[in-house]
């Protein structure tokens, strides 16, 4: 009864020389909305008033993939690739445009070969997997990649990927040898074939712009047998100004194999609000070495051996997912992909290039009391990071000091909850507009952030594009444009935020 289903899935199942009936689901199939939900990672966009996908598509090969982009084409939908479901916005599974999601969960395939010290990673892994299965082979390899375990390969790295291993060994992109994408004529391709210009876009410019990702050949890293990990707090009143002020000339300076991020989030304590600044570390050596460090290089941490846990890397990955007894748990908890599980959040990000000065700190203290709820996290940058140029992937940002996620998040919702919350990010992220990056203002693709800028894709689509492109982007965002208009001149593999064609000149 349903004419595009019917149409679709004729097609589908004549290219695929197979029924297809149980991967593609319309919406009044009895598993939609299951299927649906199970990788919506926003609870903002798991509503009964969030427009929903005309068709799910859940392709079990890359024939699949290249079936359903040739079958989907001709029927003018928005085609949204999901493998995740982590878009920040929830650009991967909603859009108020008619629109199917290709949910690549299916393709999770993971294969580690230590003797060459590779891996192959399909786009609808998750980290975990990958980090999981990494570790069944060899415990002194790991990959430099985020730190929440369900994140999906699809969209952590062809948004970059950025991890607590950055300063030793850069992002997830950089440790790239190739890739498998399905491209708008339904044809899979691999480095070779797809060329250099568009593995260089998928390597950072963006899932959803160029093609339909299958996976990732991955360099992976050394890494030592024992590293220590510690998580040490300190509030106004311990000297959190003078902590934080200092560490943004440490920790981005300091030794490569010490990742030391900071934590800031208004809190009330003894009855008095003020601001609680974690500081949460790993370091790929021993404890006693890392606290000699920083003893010599931040006093005001009052880092004690005491405080640090030495572990395996597989086990640090699991401590930073917030299992502080990841020596003791069934490493399996990270083959657990807690389908259907959200929160109420809201990210943006910036980039700091310049040190940001103590009354700086101060105020900004202030500020997060006043608003309440909103946290930042401060990344430091430096190390490896430092050293790769700005045009080697899509991802400019290299030179920077750290980089900071604005992060919100609530348990019940309304609209006007909502919409406090959203202010109150917006508000701070305005407060912050002297300290950080400008000309323009900086943005990291994969902490996706809609305030910055939507494209309708009409006829202003390239200069719409312009806006978040170039604060993802920088001057790389050129380049983009021309490999898109080669790659896709129709503009099939579209989002929100995706990279718009050159304009036409007639
Ligand atoms: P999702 O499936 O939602 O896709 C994200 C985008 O990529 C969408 O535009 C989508 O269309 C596109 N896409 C997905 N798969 C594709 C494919 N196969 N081919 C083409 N396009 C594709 N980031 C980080 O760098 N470090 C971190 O530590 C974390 N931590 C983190 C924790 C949590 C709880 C969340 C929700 C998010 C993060 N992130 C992060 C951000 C994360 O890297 C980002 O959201 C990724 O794009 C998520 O990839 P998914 O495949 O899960 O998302």
């Amino acid at each position: 009864s349903n004419p595009v289903y019917n149409s679709f899935l004729k097609c589908f199942s004549d290219k695929t020389k197979t029924p297809q009936a149980q991967n593609v689901f319309s919406q009044t199939n009895p598993s939609y909305s299951s299927v649906l939900r199970a990788y919506i990672r926003n609870a903002r966009f798991n509503t009964s008033s969030t427009p929903k996908p005309t068709l799910i598509i859940t392709p079990r090969s890359a024939g699949h993939v290249s079936a359903a982009v040739l079958c989907a084409k001709p029927l003018n939908f928005v085609f949204k690739i999901r493998s995740g479901g982590h878009d920040y916005d929830g650009l991967s599974y909603v859009s108020d445009k008619p629109f199917f999601v290709l949910d690549l969960s299916n393709l999770r395939d993971v294969t580690v070969n230590i003797a060459d010290q590779t891996a192959w990673i399909s786009a609808g892994a998750t980290l975990g997997e990958v980090y999981y299965r990494i570790w069944e082979k060899s415990k002194v390899h790991g990959f430099p990649a985020g730190v929440c375990p369900t994140v999906g390969v699809g969209g952590h790295l062809s948004g970059g990927g950025y991890g607590n291993m950055l300063r030793k060994f850069g992002l997830s992109v950089d440790n790239l040898i190739d890739a498998k994408i399905v491209d708008v004529n339904g044809r899979i391709l691999d480095r070779k074939s797809m060329g250099e210009d568009l593995f260089w876009a998928i390597s950072g410019g963006g899932g959803g712009s160029f093609g339909v990702v299958l996976g990732y050949k991955v360099k992976l890293v050394p890494v030592p047998r024992v590293v220590t990990v510690f998580r040490v707090e300190q509030f106004i009143e311990s000297g959190a100004v003078d902590m934080v002020h200092k560490w943004q000339s440490v920790g981005p300076r300091t030794d490569r194999n010490l990742f030391l991020r900071m934590l800031l989030q208004p809190v009330t304590r003894n009855k008095v609000q003020t601001v609680r600044a974690t500081a949460v570390a790993l370091f790929l050596g021993r404890a006693d070495d890392v606290v000699s460090l920083l003893r010599k290089e931040l006093p005001e941490l009052a880092l004690k051996k005491e405080n640090c846990t030495e572990m395996t890397w597989f086990q640090s990955a699991l401590w930073w997912d917030n299992r502080l007894n990841a020596t003791l748990i069934d490493p399996k908890v990270f083959l657990d992909r807690n389908l259907d599980s959200s929160r109420f959040l809201k990210r943006k990000s910036d980039y700091v290039a310049t040190v940001i000065p103590r009354d700086g700190i101060e105020s900004l203290f202030k500020k997060m009391i006043e608003l309440g709820k909103v946290g930042l996290v401060f990344n430091p940058y430096g190390g490896k990071m430092a050293e790769i140029a700005e045009d080697a992937t899509p991802l400019p940002h290299r030179k920077m000091l750290f980089k900071i996620q604005y992060s919100v998040n609530w348990q019940e919702s309304s609209p006007e909850i909502e919409k406090g919350f959203l202010n109150q990010s917006r508000v701070l992220h305005s407060f912050m507009t002297e300290f950080v990056s400008n000309n323009p203002r900086r943005a990291y693709l994969n902490y996706r952030d809609v305030d910055i800028g939507v494209n309708d894709h009409g006829p202003n689509s390239y200069k719409e594009g312009e806006v978040y492109g170039r604060m993802y982007f920088g001057k790389n965002f050129d380049r983009l444009v021309k490999i898109k208009t080669a790659v896709d001149p129709g503009n099939f593999f579209r989002n929100e935020q995706s990279i718009p064609t050159l304009p036409s000149k007639a």
